[in-house]
């Protein structure tokens, strides 16, 4: 299938685009449609954004990327390694978030199958984890999708607008999709 979309680091020559995303899109869909809760969309805060981006990099504890659609230009979403955990882990936390005038066109499963070489093969990632909330159907749907693993359920591990909430937790680790480990774990990608 023709990829549709970009990842990639963000740039300060993206504030544009970054404004023009959380501009473009509608009001909230449900409880995790949180990427239109920013309200400072000024240069400054972008700056800050990218900052905050680049520091977790060098401590080799998140990664932040953009998803971006290549015909338009368009940001259409993000996709991030965060909590990276090193030694005899090599584990992360995988959060994804589309801006939801791009929901229903499979873009966050395309991103995240192209996100696998990237954890896998760029970041030296073994496993890959997702926390689900229960009721969050569509994500649920994706990481069904992707045939990630169900593991189990972690009852009132997030505190999440305004009371702890449980997780369905799922996993995919580099075997799973063929790519094998490398143990070349890079730290300031
Ligand atoms: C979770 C989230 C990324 C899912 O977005 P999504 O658009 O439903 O998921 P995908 O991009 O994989 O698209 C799947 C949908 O596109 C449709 N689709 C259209 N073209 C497609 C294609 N070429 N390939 C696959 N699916 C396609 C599918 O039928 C499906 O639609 P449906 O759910 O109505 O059946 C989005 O709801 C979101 O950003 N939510 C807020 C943040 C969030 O919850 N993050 C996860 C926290 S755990």
């Amino acid at each position: 299938m023709k990829k549709r979309l970009e990842i990639r680091f963000l740039e300060l020559s993206d504030y544009l685009v970054w404004k023009e995303a959380y501009e473009n899109q509608s009001s909230p869909r449900n409880d995790w449609d949180h990427s239109h809760r920013k309200s400072d969309t000024s240069k400054i805060a972008f700056k800050k954004y990218l900052k905050n981006n680049n520091e977790q990099r060098k401590i080799d504890r998140a990664y932040y990327y953009g998803i971006f659609e290549k015909k338009t230009g368009a940001l259409v979403g993000f996709i991030m390694a965060v909590d990276v955990v090193r030694s005899i882990t090599q584990s992360a936390i995988l959060g994804y978030t589309l801006f939801n005038n791009y929901w229903g066109k499979g873009y966050m499963q395309e991103a995240i199958i192209a996100f696998y070489s990237i954890a896998f093969k760029d970041l030296g990632l073994h496993r890959l984890q997702a926390g689900i909330e229960p009721h969050n159907k569509r994500s649920l749907k994706v990481a069904k999708a992707l045939g990630f693993r169900r593991e189990g359920l972690s009852k009132k591990i997030i505190f999440l607008r305004g009371d702890w909430q449980d997780l369905v937790q799922f996993a995919i680790t580099c075997e799973d999709v063929g790519i094998k480990w490398k143990g070349e774990a890079k730290k300031n990608y």
